[in-house]
């Protein structure tokens, strides 16, 4: 059996063996469940709610089902210390309101279609350039705007909330009436899971995932530059000017976007090689090495100071690392924390950006009568 490495196991322990002990289950210490609060009003109206889901190690995080985006993750350091390791908003206004997609899910397409357009089965699907002349995370609409209806779970394995949204044939350009389910389940082993499914009444293209911003020093503490990287990919898509990758797959061997051994994300970020400068920083798909379609390591973060650890498992073949370059100042987010560049790392797991427009990219159409299918997990620990 893997032990917790972190402080909090020894209370739990004396815990669990006073309870054992008397023969009754202890109340005192966090126990395995997910409550739901209300989360005030859209501008139009609507219920937005809150759910919070904890694990019997006070491990938790909280949901909304605006934008399905996960508003917090507490998290322990290497002394059981728990502190908020993602940034977002206080209220659902901020979600409502936000451009930089914190914590949200993305649909109906995560990361940038070139030329916003695509062509499927002869027809071409024109969306709208929301980022120059590329459509990026869904358009101007995407899921992050979406109010999702929501449903508690508490199965063996952990608790949750399952959410549910109809994305209408013709919504953002894009075809099909596509019913999609975003999972978020909290386990005892300190994870985050999150699964992702999707079926359609028309061919289309689907690639979704979560845009959390990740800061291990906890509460937006610093830069992520002192945080150190391992990466399970020894290729990335070079992109051009609009970060549209050019379709090929290059090694990352000999350039700053080689994290096969863990490096400090600080060490070479301000390269002036031409791929760093056009991505003014990290911002980049890597393509993960995998044997097979199942769950498999894609990246491990660490943070030297806290001791935080969170490794990223997932389905999807690549993952877009992206250290905040485009936060500028001009966030207020959770507590009146000015978010400024570099404050937070992403590490989105997903399918290749632009895949409809590169035949040679792994498929991203799901036609009537399949299930989109897709997990990815953020574990998190400390050593
Ligand atoms: C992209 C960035 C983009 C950011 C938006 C990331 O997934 O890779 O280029 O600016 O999302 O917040």
């Amino acid at each position: 059996m893997k032990l917790p490495t972190g402080g909090q196991f020894w209370p739990s322990v004396v815990l669990v063996a006073i309870t054992t002990l008397f023969g009754f289950t202890a109340q005192a210490e966090a126990k395995m469940d997910v409550k739901k609060q209300s989360w005030g009003k859209t501008a139009d109206g609507r219920q937005v709610d809150l759910y919070v889901l904890t694990n019997d190690k006070g491990f938790e995080v909280k949901v909304t089902n605006f934008g399905a985006a996960v508003v917090s993750v507490m998290a322990p350091d290497r002394q059981g210390k728990m502190a908020d390791v993602i940034l977002g908003y206080d209220s659902a206004a901020g979600y409502e309101t936000d451009k930089a997609y914190l914590g949200t899910a993305i649909g109906r397409y995560g990361n940038r279609i070139g030329g916003a357009q695509f062509s499927l089965n002869g027809k071409v699907y024109k969306l709208a350039k929301n980022d120059g002349q590329n459509s990026l995370h869904g358009g101007v609409k995407g899921f992050n705007k979406a109010l999702w209806a929501a449903e508690e779970l508490r199965a063996k394995d952990g608790v949750g909330v399952r959410l549910t949204y109809l994305s209408k044939d013709g919504e953002e350009g894009y075809p099909g009436n596509l019913s999609a389910t975003v999972t978020y389940t909290v386990t005892d082993a300190n994870e985050l899971k999150m699964h992702y499914q999707a079926t359609t009444d028309k061919p289309t293209v689907v690639n979704l995932t979560n845009h959390a911003y990740f800061n291990l020093l906890g509460d937006a503490a610093g830069d992520i530059l002192g945080h150190e990287l391992y990466l399970n990919s020894d290729k990335f898509l070079p992109v051009d000017k609009g970060l549209i990758p050019i379709g090929e797959l290059r090694s990352v061997k000999g350039t700053p976007l080689d994290f096969t051994k863990p490096t400090v994300v600080g060490a070479r970020i301000n390269d002036q090689s031409e791929q760093m400068v056009l991505g003014g920083g990290y911002d980049h798909c890597w393509v993960l090495n995998k044997t097979g379609q199942g769950m498999s390591l894609a990246a491990r973060m660490y943070e030297p100071k806290t001791g935080r650890v969170m490794e990223v498992t997932t389905t999807e073949p690549a993952i877009q690392f992206y250290t905040g370059n485009f936060l500028d100042g001009t966030i207020k987010g959770k507590k009146g924390t000015v978010y400024t560049k570099r404050m937070a790392f992403c590490l989105e797991t997903e399918h290749f950006p632009d895949s409809p427009n590169k035949p040679s990219f792994p498929t991203t159409v799901l036609k009537p009568g399949e299930t989109y299918s897709t997990t990815t997990v953020y574990k998190f620990s400390a050593k």
